[in-house]
């Protein structure tokens, strides 16, 4: 179902009523704001900020986050909106002339998401609610996204990278900017899966009591509670390609390494550190994320305690053998 259009409410004088339809006519559902509600979420769509309104039944809620708007009401199944459409019809319905601000990226709550509306080239036209900017995809506009500050520890060449890069087992306090996060989990999303069919999964987790039942899930190894926890799990049944079983395991299995290899990429890219853990119990760490999908790895980010120079690896030659 998609929403669809903003109608005055019957019921509530200078609220008003959204709402959704579907591909059938006699598919529709409808949301009723009243005045003080519709008040709160114009403040909201006309700042072009994320934020939430609350409902007058106390528990019903819409977030309003930068591409979709989350409808979680009492007794209604949950809705969404793109806040982009939802944004246009609101605030053309209150009359509030509006230019839309195109490409923005912010801190989310919940995952990456940013306005993700192309930057035209002004053309002295005015906005016209009939045009729909293009959309960049969400993944490029945060993997090309730049922070406001200039941030010394940010290093872009990949090679510099490999040759600097050190795991670390004892992390600093301090926090991850969200950005990092961002770029960070969007670096996994551009990793090569089988057929591409993102036979993955990744679990970030916020919760403090997950983080130490994971450390206890991986062999009691305290750096798992670390400020960035990310799981990365396997999900063969997303891999649609006519093989056996096996073969579809192990993709998945390589699809989640490989997400987790980049991820380890970006965060040494991004002035941070790492540890992978292997090492952990598959059922245990089942148990705790409530899941059904094999875990492959932990990635535990952070930056690092002290920084340490690169292990030595054996010599080149003995690591390739050349087939002539
Ligand atoms: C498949 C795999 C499993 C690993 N499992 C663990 C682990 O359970 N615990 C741990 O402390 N380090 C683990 N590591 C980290 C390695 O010990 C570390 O990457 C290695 O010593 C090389 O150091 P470097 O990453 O600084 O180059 C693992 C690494 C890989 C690739």
């Amino acid at each position: 179902m998609e929403f669809t259009k903003v109608e005055p409410a019957y019921t509530s004088k200078d609220g008003c009523r959204l709402i959704w339809e579907g591909k059938n006519d006699d598919e529709s559902d409808t949301v009723i704001l009243n005045k003080k509600e519709l008040k709160s979420l114009v403040e909201i769509l006309k700042k072009d900020i994320a934020g939430r309104v609350h409902l007058e039944d106390m528990t019903s809620s819409i977030l309003v986050n930068s591409d979709v708007t989350q409808f979680t009401l009492q007794d209604h199944r949950q809705l969404e909106a793109d806040t982009f459409e939802l944004q246009k019809k609101v605030l053309e319905f209150v009359k509030i002339p509006h230019e839309p601000k195109y490409v923005y990226v912010s801190s989310k709550e919940f995952y990456p998401s940013v306005w993700v509306r192309k930057e035209k080239k002004q053309t002295g036209k005015k906005f016209s609610p009939k045009r729909t900017p293009q959309k960049p995809s969400l993944l490029q506009t945060i993997l090309s996204s730049k922070p406001e500050k200039k941030d010394k520890s940010v290093n872009t060449d990949v090679f510099k990278i490999f040759a600097t890069r050190r795991s670390t087992r004892k992390f600093d306090k301090a926090k991850i900017e969200s950005w990092k996060i961002d770029k960070i989990l969007a670096a996994a999303d551009t990793a090569p899966t089988a057929g591409n069919f993102q036979g993955l999964k990744i679990f970030y987790i916020k919760n403090k009591t997950t983080k130490e039942a994971l450390v206890e899930a991986a062999n009691k190894q305290p750096y798992v509670n670390a400020p960035l926890v990310l799981v990365f799990c396997m999900d063969p049944s997303r891999v649609n390609l006519k093989f056996p079983q096996d073969i579809l395991d192990k993709f998945s299995l390589q699809d989640a390494t490989l997400a987790a290899a980049y991820a380890q990429i970006a965060a040494a890219g991004l002035g941070l550190s790492s540890i992978w853990i292997g090492m952990l119990d598959e059922k245990k760490v089942q148990t705790i994320l409530g899941t059904d999908l094999r875990p492959s790895s932990i990635l535990c980010i952070g930056y690092p305690d002290k920084k340490k120079p690169p292990k030595s690896r054996r010599k080149l030659k003995e690591l390739i053998e050349v087939i002539e």
